[in-house]
């Protein structure tokens, strides 16, 4: 206590260094361990507050954080979902207003309350680039294009987008996102309540395949850089091959100009422009990282079947062009997917090529997420996943698309510790069934598994429907004979590969939860809830934690 004349008492003195040591200590510590990815066997995986995290995550609409008052309904609906993490856009022209003059209440509002509500927080920097288009750059920098200017189309129309050649527009960026870092340490260091950055979002050249800006020309004229061609040639037997192909098809040059070496097609220019888009938004990431070195990823919008560069966004990290991000943003952590069309498990394997940890930063919010939530973080030990529009209409009783995520998010979370423990090890499987895929065998341990949709089993009322919900579920082998399964709408058949007959049958079957890290029995399971013994599943409106153990019989 401090007395009234300013003296302070021997309890206070003692009491006073114990809380500055203290908070020495927890900034400190907290410099050494900030949010980190970790490699654990042949995975990756989130180190936050110095243990493992899982973002089961949600990404906000556009302009939801714009204000607190926009965001007070939606704090309550991403706990009602049991998100641990939200993704929230930070815009540069209400960061910045005036040149160099910036209001930080905003982010730091966003912070403390994310932080209140048990929240992590992955910031979007919406500075340069957002779809593509500058819309969300200051009002100084989109009046000022003599001093700020625009990528041009193949005609020389300008666009309302910032041209990634111009120093200008990099350091105006740059600038703002290292003071975004500056004060996110500050803030948040001792707390790590944001644990991921993504600079930019979704970068692509639209409407032709490159900017053709005088600078952008001058660059497309000049010899292929010596650092993109040190990495081309280091990595040759690693790179992508849709990528490797293209640079085979003119015999492998490794001196001449963008054209020399990839030919004179459209492909060139996206290659071109790919370099120097990474190349910028590295620099970004690094000024960032040099304040307070938070992981980086940088997402991507996918592009459609039989398009041409120019006719989808061109140029961002999508998976032909990868190996070009690679060689020219060495800062960025990741690159990540955004889901608005189908082909979900064909995207993600191009994207978990080279190591490449998987997260999912947006999917449409369609009745397919919950499925697919349990299947990239089972099948890709995915760091995380999150739907896009996470809030839709706060208020509104929970549509079914939201409880049955609300629902695999709550079961995921509970056999975190699983997850934890046997990741990178060859022990987790995720599987996704639908009326197309509605069968598919993997393999743990010495079992074979096959898992089906149970709706293939034709039982559920909703199996003769015309469209079939999504199922899917995590399997997770903890012994070798002990199994948990976690999800909805699948069957799991299994078969011995040690024994000749492969026969294999249930010795125990229960259906529990976790409580305080001890697994508690809800059920044991057995008859008709394991088909007489031959299946372990739970129907397509069951979410379920399933443990069993498995014995061969001759
Ligand atoms: C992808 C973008 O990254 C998001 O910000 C959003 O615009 C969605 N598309 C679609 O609404």
């Amino acid at each position: 206590m401090i007395k009234s004349n300013g003296a302070m008492s021997k309890k206070s003195i003692i009491l006073f260094t114990i809380i500055a040591l203290t908070v020495q200590f927890q900034s400190v510590f907290a410099q050494s361990s900030i949010p980190h990815l970790q490699k654990v066997g042949d995975r990756y995986q989130m180190m936050v507050n110095g243990k493992p995290f899982l973002m089961l995550a949600g990404e906000l609409g556009n302009s939801t954080a714009s204000t607190m008052e926009s965001m007070r309904p939606v704090w309550p609906r991403l706990k009602e979902l049991n998100l641990n993490t939200v993704l929230i856009p930070v815009y540069w022209d209400l960061l910045e207003p005036e040149e160099g003059k910036f209001d930080y209440e905003l982010v730091e509002d966003l912070i403390l309350e994310a932080r209140k509500q048990q929240l992590k927080v992955v910031f979007l920097w919406f500075g340069a680039w957002k779809n593509s288009m500058s819309s969300h750059v200051p009002a100084w920098v989109k009046l000022n294009q003599k001093r700020f200017p625009r990528a041009q189309s193949s005609s020389g129309e300008s666009q309302e987008i910032l041209t990634p050649f111009s120093d200008n527009n990099l350091k105006a960026d740059l600038n703002a996102y290292h003071h975004l870092l500056q004060y996110i340490k500050k803030v948040d260091a001792a707390y790590q309540t944001v644990i991921l950055m993504q600079p930019e979002n979704e970068i692509g050249m639209l409407p032709s395949a490159r900017d053709h800006h005088p600078l952008a020309n001058q660059k497309f004229q000049e010899s292929i850089p010596n650092d993109l061609m040190a990495y081309l040639i280091k990595n040759k037997p690693s790179l992508n091959p849709e990528f490797l192909k293209i640079w085979e098809q003119n015999g492998f040059k490794t001196t001449g100009t963008w054209e020399e070496v990839f030919g004179s097609e459209l492909h060139t220019d996206e290659i071109f422009l790919a370099y120097y888009f990474a190349r910028y938004t590295n620099q970004v990431s690094a000024a960032g990282k040099k304040e307070y070195a938070l992981p980086t990823y940088v997402n991507a919008a996918l592009n459609r079947a039989g398009k041409k560069p120019g006719e989808y966004p061109s140029a961002g990290p999508l998976p032909h062009v990868l190996d070009i991000w690679k060689a020219a943003a060495p800062s960025i952590d990741f690159y990540s997917p955004d889901f608005y069309n189908p082909n979900f498990k064909q995207w993600n394997d191009l994207y978990v090529r080279q190591n490449n940890p998987l997260f999912i930063p947006e999917h449409s919010f369609d009745n397919t997420v919950a499925a697919k939530a349990l299947f990239a973080i089972g099948h890709y030990e995915a760091l995380g996943f999150a739907p896009f529009s996470i809030e839709q209409i706060p208020g509104k009783p929970l549509s079914l698309k939201e409880e049955k995520l609300a629902k695999v998010y709550q079961i995921i979370g509970q056999v975190k510790t699983l997850l934890d423990k046997n990741r990178g090890q060859n022990r987790i499987e995720g599987v996704l069934l639908d009326k197309e895929a509605r069968e598919v065998t993997f393999t743990l341990g010495a079992y074979e598994f096959t898992a089906e949709h149970t709706y293939n089993l034709g039982w559920e009322p909703n199996s003769k429907a015309e469209e079939w919900e999504p199922a899917g579920a995590i399997i997770i082998q903890t012994k070798e004979n002990e199994f948990y399964y976690a999800g909805f709408g699948v069957s799991l058949k299994m078969k011995s590969l040690k024994k000749s007959n492969g026969f294999v049958g249930i010795l125990k079957a229960e259906r529990g939860y976790f409580k305080n890290g001890n697994w508690i029995v809800y059920q044991h399971l057995n008859g008709d809830q394991t088909h007489q013994g031959r299946h372990i599943r739970s129907f397509v409106d069951d979410v379920t934690i399933q443990r069993f153990t498995l014995y061969e019989y001759e």
